[in-house]
């Protein structure tokens, strides 16, 4: 097992890698999965959802009541222009940050009732992330940063480590396995974070800015794996972007202008 390497505590994904999964998961670690895709029906249901931060004593809002959902299977692209909300509506939906009113529901679970050990659970389990930054944790080899949220699942180290190659491999960077994410480009990084997303099974991928640091060829290959893999997969997408061609790809799109989603 990896965890219990300080640095994994500072790790945003992970950050409670102390919690025990026999604490407090029952309800949080047993959604039930379909057997089947079916996009008629929500994976994630946002209705009224409000954000605001604090500024000294006065609180600056972000969000005023997003309403929307998204059925499984699908792609959304979240617009909007810089500080419209589009990382603090990632945030909430990844349980990373508590909406101030509203509810979230991803399958089922309403994320507001969780406490923060569940929703940390929640996020483990049920959301793979992906980063403008790739945010690889840069003392781990690339099979240990893939490997590791399966193994932060329960998987043994020899599991975890059959599945992130699998997953490696369909990324094209199998070969690089043994590397340190700073020897790679941004694009293998990225490819590595992608990979890392998926290898826990997740019902639901969240992509801030995937592309945003990268050069548009490379930023286009990872578009393409992206939906190519999340597809292939049957899973749930919703990526913040700036880029017109994600949205073009995207099944729908979501536009943040004023706090509000305009589609
Ligand atoms: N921790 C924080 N404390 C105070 N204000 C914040 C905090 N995080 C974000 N904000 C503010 O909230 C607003 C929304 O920020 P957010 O990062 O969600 O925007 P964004 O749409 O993701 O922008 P970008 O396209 O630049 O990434 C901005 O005005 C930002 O300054
Ligand atoms: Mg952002």
């Amino acid at each position: 097992m990896l965890a219990g390497r300080p640095e994994l505590v500072q790790y945003p994904l992970f950050r409670l890698t102390v919690v025990s999964d026999t604490d407090h998961s029952s309800s949080v670690l047993h959604i039930p999965t379909p057997n089947a895709i079916n996009p008629e029906r929500p994976l994630l249901i946002l209705s009224g959802v409000t954000h605001s931060y604090r500024e000294g004593d006065r609180r600056r809002p972000v969000l005023l009541g997003i309403d929307g959902d998204i059925g499984e299977g699908r792609f959304v692209a979240l617009l909007g222009q810089s500080g419209s909300g589009k990382s603090t509506l990632l945030n909430l939906i990844a349980g990373l940050d508590t909406a101030d009113s509203g509810s979230i529901i991803v399958r089922g679970l309403e994320l507001n009732g969780l406490r923060e050990p569940e929703r940390t659970l929640f996020r483990r389990r049920h959301v793979g992330f992906v980063y403008q930054f790739f945010n690889l944790l840069p003392t781990l080899t690339v099979l240990e940063n893939v490997a590791l949220p399966a193994e932060l699942n329960g998987l043994s180290a020899a599991e975890a480590q059959d599945r992130a190659l699998v997953l490696l491999d369909e990324v094209g960077l199998a070969d690089r396995h043994e590397s340190y994410p700073d020897s790679l480009s941004g694009g293998e990084q990225q490819r590595v974070a992608l990979a890392r997303a998926l290898v826990h099974d997740p019902a639901l991928i969240l992509a801030d800015e995937p592309t945003g640091n990268l050069d548009s060829t490379t930023g286009r290959h990872i578009l393409d794996l992206l939906d190519h893999t999340v597809r292939k997969r049957g899973k749930t997408l919703l990526v913040a972007t700036h880029s017109q061609e994600v949205a073009e790809r995207a099944d729908a799109v979501w536009e943040l202008r004023d706090g509000k989603l305009r589609s």
